[in-house]
């Protein structure tokens, strides 16, 4: 059923492929369906309404609801429509969000949210006990009946008039309807993480890309991610072989906290945030800890190492049921890339198979990360912001073998507008769109956009040649200026949305200046250009030098251990 009221979304994205990927115009051409003038759809019942006005005026904004809520409901749901009561408390967020074209795409997962596919709930389906319900966005909301004899959902919002039948065919009375008003504003932290589906890049339309795309789950090389089986095997043979820097930064590696087969862990949890509330250090420390260890399994094939990376990664993956707060993606981008590099490693490498999984058909639990991970990173933020969700994004699409996600994050990394290699990148110079900010994202950004295309290498496609490579050429404008060098800088090149973190900046900013370790960047450039290319870089090289050994750090923006895992 949730096709059918899907079917005119979909059908959008194929027209429109051709065209740059971005929050299209509903085309012309869409089918639809004959509606018999005695049948009062969704649309008609919320048309009716004064006081669903709001709701009214949205549904007509992303491609395809206003079409696919007027179809004849020959299917049970109910429908959570939010009164303009509700419009009027959401918030300065949403009211400055909602009219941009990202909002009007993230508009489209605010209505699936209150959509309840396949069910015809009534209220005396709900009582004192909080129960859950999955809505069309595939997350779930949560209800109970209050002493009031009202039902709220998710605490902060009133089912005020419910029970509504939809349509006026006696005998098709199906559908039901409750109007929400929220009684408390909502803010950023409330939004629920919810993202449609993703719009698939079209293979054969989208030209610069063609040669990047998957077409087939088969097409995923694994272990992908960071480490081939090539580069865990030079890992561990040159290690073995007391060859350097491997060796020596093994010494260091192998006696770290997060590498001992006793670390303790710290979790699991079952919600966690990163924003206004943050919660998640638990996690940063067990994520690091599980992908320690699969490098320590590796390298040492001591069975200890192999239970304790995996008895984390089940934990977690068996616990972790929602990841909340604004910087939700970042905690996902950043922490979940190491978890999900260390589950690639033991999946196979170890033969370690997740927790519930079946030959019967017993979903593992990446079922359910899938969802958590890969679609609340879904939505592509800003320069670096952005470039943490597309480097995690590829690491998921190849753990779970999902050629969609793979072709979304792969397009966004070459075609983004706002945080793709291109856009982040000046293409003459090599400076950041982030340069006028401070150097810590600046330096950061040339990372994670290294990460990104290190996924691309172990699948296959060189990201890193992109644009005459352009990350070596951002790589060294970003060193000769944190080498204290000084470099030409264009204030008119500077990231979207700029206004939100203080930009225009006329001149480039000496904020966090300089090179050193406790921001390990500088190992993959250099390995990838200077020794696996031997291409000329001297500002990159000279900081690779003047940062010394890349070791423990205190976070998770970087793995760090560059000398063990980005040497060649
Ligand atoms: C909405 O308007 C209807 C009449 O059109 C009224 O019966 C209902 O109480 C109103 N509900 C809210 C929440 O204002
Ligand atoms: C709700 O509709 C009113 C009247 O058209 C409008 O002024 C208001 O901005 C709308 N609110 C939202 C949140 O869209
Ligand atoms: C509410 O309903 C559920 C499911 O029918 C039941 O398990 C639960 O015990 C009920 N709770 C109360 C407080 O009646
Ligand atoms: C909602 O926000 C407005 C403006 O900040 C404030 O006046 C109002 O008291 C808030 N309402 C609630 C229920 O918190
Ligand atoms: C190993 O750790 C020591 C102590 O922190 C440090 O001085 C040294 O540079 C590190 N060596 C390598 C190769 O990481
Ligand atoms: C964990 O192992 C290390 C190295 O083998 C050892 O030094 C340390 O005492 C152990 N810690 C605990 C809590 O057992
Ligand atoms: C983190 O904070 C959220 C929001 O307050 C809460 O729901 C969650 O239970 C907390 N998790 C932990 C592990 O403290
Ligand atoms: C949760 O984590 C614990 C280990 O801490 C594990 O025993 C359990 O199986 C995990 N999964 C669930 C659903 O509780
Ligand atoms: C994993 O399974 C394969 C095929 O059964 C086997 O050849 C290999 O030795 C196993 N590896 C480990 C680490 O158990
Ligand atoms: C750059 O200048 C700062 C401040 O004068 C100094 O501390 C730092 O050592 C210099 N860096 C290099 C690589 O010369």
């Amino acid at each position: 059923m949730k096709s059918l009221i899907f079917l005119p979304i979909f059908s959008a994205f194929q027209l429109v492929a051709s065209e740059k990927l971005s929050y299209v115009a509903e085309p012309q051409e869409v089918y639809v369906a004959p509606k018999a003038a005695s049948i009062k759809t969704l649309l008609d019942f919320i048309d009716s309404r004064e006081n669903l006005s709001n709701l009214s005026a949205i549904l007509r904004e992303p491609a395809g609801f206003a079409k696919a809520f007027d179809t004849a409901p020959t299917w049970a749901f109910t429908f959570l429509a939010p009164s303009n009561e509700a419009f009027e408390n959401t918030g300065v967020y949403y009211n400055s969000f909602a009219a941009t074209p990202k909002g009007k795409w993230w508009i489209g997962n605010l209505i699936n949210h209150h959509y309840i596919p396949n069910s015809r709930l009534t209220t005396s389906d709900f009582n004192s006990t909080l129960s859950r319900v999955q809505t069309a966005s595939y997350l779930y909301i949560n209800a109970l009946m209050d002493d009031n004899e009202q039902v709220k959902i998710n605490s902060v919002a009133t089912v005020t008039e419910s029970d509504i039948p939809v349509t006026s065919i006696p005998t098709l009375v199906l559908a039901t309807i409750s109007l929400v008003a929220q009684v408390s504003n909502a803010s950023v932290n409330d939004i629920p993480g919810i993202y449609g589906p993703l719009p698939a890049v079209a293979v054969a339309n989208v030209d610069n890309i063609n040669p990047y795309l998957k077409e087939s789950p088969g097409d995923f090389a694994h272990p992908g991610l960071w480490h081939s089986h090539d580069d865990l095997e030079r890992i561990r043979k040159n290690v073995l072989s007391n060859k350097d820097p491997w060796a020596s930064t093994f010494a260091n590696f192998s006696t770290d906290t997060y590498s001992l087969s006793n670390y303790t862990m710290q979790g699991p949890h079952s919600v966690l945030s990163r924003g206004k509330v943050s919660n998640y250090t638990s996690f940063a420390h067990d994520a690091r800890a599980a992908w320690q260890n699969a490098l320590m399994w590796y390298i040492t094939k001591d069975q200890a190492h192999w239970d304790r990376s995996t008895t984390i990664l089940d934990a977690w993956g068996s616990n972790l049921t929602d990841i909340i707060g604004i910087d939700r993606s970042l905690m996902i981008g950043l922490d979940g890339d190491l978890f999900v590099n260390a589950a690639e490693i033991m999946r196979w490498e170890g033969n370690w198979t997740e927790a519930g999984a079946s030959w019967r058909g017993g979903s593992g639990f990446s079922n359910q990360l899938y969802w958590l991970f890969s679609r609340q990173a879904a939505v592509i933020g800003q320069a670096n912001y952005g470039m943490v969700s597309i480097k995690s994004l590829l690491s998921f699409a190849v753990y779970l073998d999902d050629v969609t996600l793979y072709n979304y994050a792969m397009n966004a990394f070459i075609n983004d507008p706002c945080a793709s290699l291109f856009a982040m990148y000046n293409s003459k110079t090599g400076q950041s769109i982030e340069s006028g900010r401070d150097q810590s994202h600046t330096m950061s950004g040339i990372a994670w956009t290294a990460y990104a295309a290190r996924v691309g290498q172990t699948q296959g496609v060189d990201l890193y040649e992109l644009g005459g490579n352009l990350l070596l050429k951002a790589a060294e404008y970003t060193a000769a200026y944190n080498l204290n060098q000084t470099v030409s800088y264009d204030p008119a090149w500077h990231r979207c949305e700029a206004v939100l973190v203080g930009a225009p900046w006329p001149t480039i900013s000496d904020y966090d200046r300089g090179v050193s370790n406790a921001q390990p960047v500088w190992d993959i450039i250099y390995y990838q250009y200077v020794v696996k290319r031997k291409l000329k870089a001297p500002w990159t090289t000279e900081a690779q030098n003047e940062e010394g050994p890349e070791g423990a750090v205190s976070s998770n923006d970087h793995p760090s251990w560059g000398g063990l895992i980005w040497a060649y």
